[in-house]
Formats: C-alpha cells, sequence, structure tokens
C-alpha cells in the first residue's frame, strides 16, 4: 500500500509526492549533476542558497536531500536559515529542538536530529530561533558541528537564508564542499542575483552551480536550465 503522506508533507516536496512529475526529475538530475561533481574532489556537505529571499532555496534543498537519500546516501538535511526556517513546515516536524539547541551540547549533536519520512533521510530543523543567529552561525562550534555531520553522514544538506540580506550564508560556504546557488525566473533582478554570486566568489567559495527555478520550459529550453560544473 503506497505511504499516505499528504497530512504531513507539504505538496511542493514533489520527489515524494509527485514522483513522476517533470519537476522531480529535475531534482533527480540536480542529484546526479552533484555525484559527477563529487568526482573532482569530496562533495558531502552541500548548502543552498539564493541572492535575494523567496527564491525557491528550502524547496531546493528538501527535494535535493529526498532523491539523496532515495539515491541510498545517507543524508541530513539541517535548517540554517535561522530567519525564515521552513524544513519543520515543510516535512510537518516540530521545532523545539534542531540546529540551535544542538549547538548549545555539540557533542551531543545526534539527539537534535530526526527521521525523515523515508529511511536514509534524517532531519535537523532549526530549532528555537536565538537573538543572534550570525553570531551563532559563524562561531566555531557551529563550524566544528559542521565537520562532524560532514563525518557522520553521505551528504549534508544546509538550507540558508540569502546572500545579499545577510553574511550567514557567506560565512557557512567557508566549511562548505560547494554552494549551489537558486536563482527563480522573473522574480529577482539579474544584478541582485550577481552581486549574490560575487560575494561568494570573493569568499573562494565553490559554487557548484545555478538552479534556475519556476520557469515554464518546453523542450529546446531543457539544455538552459541549469549551468553545472565549477563555477567561479
Ligand atoms: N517552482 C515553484 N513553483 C511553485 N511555487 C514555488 C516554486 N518555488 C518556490 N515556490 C514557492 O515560493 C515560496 C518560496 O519558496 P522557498 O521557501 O523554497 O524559497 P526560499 O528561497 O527558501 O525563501 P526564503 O528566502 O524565505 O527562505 C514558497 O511558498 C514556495 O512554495
Ligand atoms: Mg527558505
Amino acid at each position: 500500500m503506497p505511504l499516505d503522506l499528504s497530512n504531513l508533507i507539504d505538496p511542493k516536496l514533489v520527489v515524494l509526492t509527485a514522483p513522476r512529475s517533470s519537476a522531480a526529475e529535475q531534482y533527480r538530475a540536480l542529484r546526479t549533476n552533484l555525484e559527477f561533481l563529487g568526482v573532482n574532489g569530496p562533495l558531502t556537505k552541500v548548502m543552498v542558497t539564493s541572492g535575494t529571499p523567496g527564491a525557491g532555496k528550502s524547496l531546493t534543498s528538501s527535494n535535493l536531500a529526498i532523491s539523496l537519500a532515495q539515491a541510498g546516501k545517507n543524508t541530513l538535511l539541517v535548517d540554517a536559515d535561522l530567519r525564515r526556517p521552513m524544513i519543520h513546515h515543510l516535512f510537518g516536524n516540530g521545532n523545539l529542538s534542531g540546529l540551535t539547541t544542538a549547538l548549545t551540547r555539540p557533542e551531543e549533536w545526534h539527539k537534535h536530529v530526526v527521521r525523515g519520512p523515508i529511511g536514509g533521510l534524517s532531519l535537523m530543523t532549526s530549532g528555537p530561533i536565538p537573538p543572534n543567529p550570525s553570531e551563532m552561525m559563524s562561531s566555531p562550534i557551529m563550524m566544528e558541528l559542521l565537520v562532524q555531520l560532514g563525518q557522520a553522514y553521505d551528504m549534508v544538506v544546509l538550507d540558508t537564508p540569502p546572500v545579499v540580506s545577510f553574511t550567514d550564508a557567506v560565512v557557512l560556504s567557508q566549511t562548505m564542499d560547494g554552494v549551489i546557488l537558486v536563482v527563480r525566473a522573473g522574480h529577482t533582478s539579474r544584478k541582485i542575483d550577481l552581486k549574490g554570486k560575487e560575494r561568494l566568489t570573493q569568499v573562494n567559495a565553490r559554487i557548484l552551480g545555478i538552479v534556475l527555478n519556476d520557469i515554464e520550459m518546453n523542450d529546446e529550453d531543457y539544455s538552459y536550465y541549469y549551468g553545472y560544473g565549477d563555477r567561479k
């Protein structure tokens, strides 16, 4: 009997809720591209960010994490967006514990991880929002926690705030193996998107590629859908 996830899971987690849709197929293609990029160097800790808010970071990171888990990777999805945390909403979880509570006792981080809706997927929601998110995200304890998480899982996927509004994601990119930038079609100006990319390249973040979200596609558009490869 198929699992009824409809009450808990946001329907936009299409890799789970509409696995045959073309959107789900694109998220699986994103996973495959990541696997290929991993050939050039370790690719365990990946973060998803964007220039401006609302680009689709949370949906992209969540669908990517689901498809990685479906491919047999032991995957942890971390909500490192302490500005607008969404992972608990998308997966229908509570949020009393998570990243921020894990940071108070990093040696016990595993107590702040919950099982996701499918085998191989674990979730660390944001936890309660502190008054000083930037300080928390840039703390040595956060960096150390990320190293530990990278050692414990095949893949760690971070959802983060937009880079133009906050420094959090720029700082976090330093500890990541790679960054996926999400651009939402018709949503932001190219100038702001480029500014976001610049902020990351200034700190030598490894930009793996750009996901163009929310675009109407016909067959001819497919070849323009993403640009992948190491981008500086
Ligand atoms: N391709 C899409 N099709 C339909 N709705 C979408 C699409 N991408 C994003 N959305 C919707 O747009 C809103 C923003 O998406 P999401 O939360 O993933 O973006 P975000 O970049 O994480 O935003 P924030 O900067 O607030 O964290 C959500 O309501 C989401 O459901
Ligand atoms: Mg978000």
